[in-house]
């Protein structure tokens, strides 16, 4: 394979589509090793980057014409949700149709958003397919690798996290586990569908464990029992998750990519039980913290409004925003 000689004499290029907050780093952390163009549909952001760019390894562009000159496409765009909870892939969507316009024959194209299972098979390589004029896994292949960076975390970084990888085929799965070594170490994954599982997946149960402190919060104060001597307690036991409760669940992903899985499940004809329920659990707390503030003003007898209100600690988590 013509790309995988390219790696091995590093004149491989590297085109990250979406240069946010994961982007970003994936496009410095491989312009360590190969040529990386950053490609970003906002022009504004593009501009900043260039102006502080002394990296002569790495160029930022608003230009898609440039991704042809790609051997490997990463995609790192936004997958939210819509007002009505629902996986919202138009970024996906969008991404795929400018990479296919200006995609190189023989390059591998690797979704990194966090998506459900399926969504780089049943969507990416169609509108790939389509706007590009080829055939995947004959002109072209595709593969997944889920991004994990965690915000405000000083300890785990991109050369840290294992990165989970999948190709397509076997040969495209072996290139792209030689190329994601040159950063960091890697997991490789069954299938794309595994790969897309175990990202959904990792976040479900944190949001899930998170609600579960966050109910159980609910019920001890209504039993005037404080939850945070019952964890310490129940923390004595070697096998006892530590999760603190909070005044609900925030940033990028655990409030969103719950419902890319809980979407298809119901699209399979399953409803989900367990993951909606800790979803509303951790939804409900902003509200709670709310009634908490209107008691506590009643017991002083101040009435809401008028009240002036100071928020101590005003990100998701510590040492973010
Ligand atoms: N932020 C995190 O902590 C984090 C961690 C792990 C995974 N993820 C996942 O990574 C993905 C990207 O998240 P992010 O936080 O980096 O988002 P972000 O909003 O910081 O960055 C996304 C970038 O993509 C660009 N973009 C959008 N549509 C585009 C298009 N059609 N063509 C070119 N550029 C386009 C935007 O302009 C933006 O600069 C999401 O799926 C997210 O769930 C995020």
């Amino acid at each position: 394979m013509e790309i995988f000689e390219r790696l091995e004499d590093r004149s491989a290029v590297v085109c990250v589509v979406g240069v946010g907050y994961v982007g970003l780093p994936l496009a410095e952390a491989f312009s360590k090793h190969l040529r990386v163009i950053g490609y970003d549909m906002n022009g504004s952001k593009i501009e900043e980057l260039n102006n502080k760019n002394n990296n002569s390894n790495l160029i930022f562009t608003s230009d898609p014409a440039k991704i042809n000159k790609a051997d490997f496409v990463l995609i790192a765009v936004p997958t939210p949700i819509t007002e009505s909870k629902e996986p919202d892939l138009f970024c996906v969507r969008s991404s795929m149709d400018t990479v296919g316009r200006n995609l190189k024959k023989g390059a591998i194209v690797v979704l990194e958003s966090t998506v459900y299972p399926g969504v780089t098979e049943e969507i990416a390589m169609s509108v790939l397919d389509k706007s590009s004029g080829m055939k995947c896994g004959v002109d072209f292949k595709v593969g997944y690798s889920p991004e994990r960076i965690n915000p405000g975390d000083e300890v785990h970084g991109i050369s840290n996290i294992t990165k989970i990888v999948s190709g397509m085929d076997e040969e495209t799965t072996e290139v792209l586990v030689k190329l994601y070594n040159l950063i960091t170490t890697v997991f490789k994954a069954k299938d794309i569908r595994t790969a897309e599982a175990a990202k959904v997946i990792e976040n479900i149960q944190r949001d899930l464990n998170i609600a579960l402190i966050n109910e159980l919060a609910l019920i001890f104060e209504r039993m005037n029992i404080d939850i945070m001597d019952v964890i310490e307690a129940a923390a004595t036991k070697w096998n006892f998750n530590v999760y603190y409760p909070g005044a609900g669940v925030g940033g990028h992903c655990l409030p969103v990519d719950p419902y890319y899985l809980v979407k298809k499940a119901e699209d399979l004809g399953y409803h989900s039980k367990v993951i909606t329920a800790g979803r509303a659990v951790n939804d409900y707390m902003p509200m709670h913290v709310f009634k908490l503030l209107v008691d506590a003003l009643n017991e002083c007898e101040r009435a809401v409004k008028g009240s002036k209100v100071v928020v101590l600690g005003f990100s998701y988590k510590e040492n973010v925003g």
